[in-house]
Parts: C-alpha cells; sequence; structure tokens
C-alpha cells in the first residue's frame, strides 16, 4: 500500500483547525520521507515550544541578526517613520512574541491600528494580550494564518494605508519562487502602502556557521523540535538523539542550511508505514538564504514594489529596507 494511503482516515480522525493542522504536518511529512533529498517546511519548527526556543535563539551572543536589525530599528526609527508616515496600520507577517514591532509603534505617528499574523495562535493570543495590556490605545487584531499562503485580512479602517512589517530575515527561509509570490502577494495587499523588510546580508561564513551552530546547543534543540512534534502529534518513533544537528553555508546559493543527520541506519514509523534512513542520510529542514543590498531591491522590483531607502548598521551584518507599493 502507498504510503499516502495509509495516512488516510480512520489513522486521522477528528474536526477542526487543529485536526488539520495535524493533516498537513503529516501529508508534508509523508511526501519530504518519500522524497529524495528529503526536505520538509521549516514552518514546522513553530508549536509552542519551538516558538520559545527560537525566542531563546533570538537572545544568544552568536546570533547577530536580531540585536543587529533592533539597534538598526531603535537608532533610525524617526527616519524609518517619517517614510512611513502618519496614520498607518501595521501588519505584522509572522509576527512570533510581537518584541520588535514594539519599536516601530514607538516611533510611529498616531499608528491606526496593528495586526500581527502568525500561523502559532497561543503563542500569539497570549503575546496580543500582553501588548493590548501595556497599550490601551492602540486596536490589535491578532491573526492566525499562514502568511506563506493566500489569507483574508479584514477591511482597513477608513481612510488607513497599510504598511507591512516583515522582519527578522524570515523572507531568507522562503526559495526563490516562494519569496517572489509572498512580495508579490504583499506588494497587492499593501497597495497605497509599503513594506519595511528586514533581511540578512551575505558576510564571513564563519559568522554565519557560528549563529546557527550556538555552543549552548539551543539551535540544535530547535532543529529537532520537529522530531519531538512528529512523535507526539503524529505517533511517529523517530528517536531523538539519533538525528544530529546539521548547519553549514552554502556559499554558491547563499544560504545556510539546517538538517537532521541520521547517525545509523535506522527504521521510523509514521501511521504503520516504516521509512529507513541510512546512516548520515538527512532530513533538509530549513534554508535561510542571505541577500545583498541589490539582489534584494532587483527581486522586491520583480515583485511590484518601488525602492526606498535601506539602513544597515556599521557592519553591514544586516538591512532594513522601506519598500514603497503603488496605490
Ligand atoms: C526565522 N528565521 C529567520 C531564522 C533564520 O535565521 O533563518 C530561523 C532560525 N533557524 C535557526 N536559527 C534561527
Amino acid at each position: 500500500m502507498s504510503a499516502h494511503l495509509a495516512l488516510q482516515a480512520p489513522f486521522f480522525e477528528g474536526a477542526g483547525e487543529q485536526e488539520e493542522a495535524r493533516r498537513a504536518f503529516a501529508r508534508d511529512l509523508v511526501a519530504a520521507l518519500d522524497a529524495r533529498p528529503r526536505r520538509i517546511s521549516p514552518k514546522y519548527f513553530y508549536d509552542a515550544a519551538g516558538s520559545r526556543l527560537f525566542d531563546r535563539i533570538c537572545t544568544l551572543p552568536e546570533y547577530y541578526p536580531t540585536r543587529t536589525e533592533a539597534g538598526i530599528l531603535r537608532e533610525r526609527a524617526g527616519e524609518i517613520a517619517r517614510h512611513i508616515g502618519p496614520g498607518a496600520e501595521i501588519v505584522e507577517f509572522g509576527a512570533g512574541s510581537l518584541h520588535k514591532v514594539r519599536w516601530l509603534l514607538d516611533a510611529l505617528q498616531a499608528p491606526r491600528g496593528y495586526l500581527p499574523i502568525d500561523i502559532s495562535g497561543e503563542h500569539l493570543a497570549e503575546a496580543a494580550r500582553q501588548l493590548r495590556e501595556e497599550r490601551p490605545g492602540l486596536s490589535v487584531h491578532p491573526v492566525v494564518a499562514d502568511y506563506t499562503q493566500p489569507f483574508a485580512l479584514p477591511q482597513p479602517a477608513p481612510g488607513a494605508r497599510r504598511v507591512g512589517f516583515f522582519p527578522g530575515s524570515t523572507l531568507g527561509n522562503f526559495d526563490e519562487a516562494e519569496a517572489f509570490s509572498f512580495l508579490s502577494r504583499a506588494a497587492q495587499l499593501l497597495r497605497g502602502g509599503g513594506l519595511l523588510l528586514g533581511v540578512d546580508l551575505v558576510k564571513d561564513p564563519a559568522v554565519l556557521h557560528a549563529a546557527y551552530n550556538d555552543s549552548q546547543g539551543v539551535t540544535a534543540a530547535f532543529n529537532r523540535n520537529l522530531l519531538v512534534r512528529a512523535n507526539t502529534e503524529l505517533g511517529c518513533d523517530f528517536d531523538i538523539d539519533g538525528f544530529a544537528h546539521a548547519a553549514f553555508y552554502n556559499a554558491p546559493l547563499q544560504r545556510i542550511e539546517m538538517h537532521l543527520q541520521s547517525l545509523r541506519a535506522q527504521t521510523v514509523h509514521l501511521g504503520g508505514v516504516a521509512w529507513r534512513f541510512e546512516e548520515g542520510e538527512t532530513l533538509h529542514t530549513e534554508n535561510s538564504h542571505k541577500f545583498s543590498v541589490e539582489g534584494l531591491r532587483a527581486l522586491a522590483l520583480r515583485a511590484g514594489f518601488g525602492i526606498g531607502p535601506v539602513w544597515t548598521d556599521a557592519d553591514r551584518l544586516f538591512s532594513v529596507h522601506w519598500l514603497p507599493a503603488a496605490q
């Protein structure tokens, strides 16, 4: 029997959004296990535990992107706010813990509202509750959605300009076709406003290597969380310690690749079907592309944005772009 048939009901019975998400994870994991090379979307890192691990990564000494981007946003907030203009409604893609938007909200003149979009509903609800408590004057509408797919947003407040905020170089986790299609959809959604986009820059591979191989093993735990989720949510039997965290810079493709590498020949099960991993075989879990300013601008132009200013730190580790969207 094909692995796909084995995963149909009654193995996955139930209803509701959570069940639908579980089915999608099962479908994508089966497709990944069937494929050669094996590859799955990094979106499956982010359950509540994965989101907490990612928050820890952002505070690690080796992981420069978060603090460098925060520094740029903090130091250039006034200038950025002038480009965005007054009365903007901020739409944040993949909002996570809503840490970064605070710099922006502080600097903006009379923001009309804030719509954080994230796939992890529980984490988002808690973060939105905290933000409302801190800023009772701001209208906050969390949207639980996979923003890599088409999704609907509530009508904008009358007269509000929609401004996207996509920090953290999450764009780098898409392949080029996905990045193009995301930016094209964003250019439509944000017509008359624009996108404030943070992307990581190409740099010394040693700096990149350290950022994705931290000494405390938090990135390794984040990577392995995908297997933990497969075991708890899909009833798989991955030996978590039987897979090593492998992260390296692929220079020709300008990206960090993260893999889970089987430490021995082993068999895993999903829905009663067995899949074999040879020693050294990997499940490719994430790409993190690094950009040049010119490369990013060319992509944004193709997707329908105009080109605005770019802000970087003194060491040119990271970049924040203002990309206006025509009416
Ligand atoms: C969310 N994303 C931009 C992070 C990155 O750097 O690509 C995810 C991450 N993976 C390992 N460390 C951080």
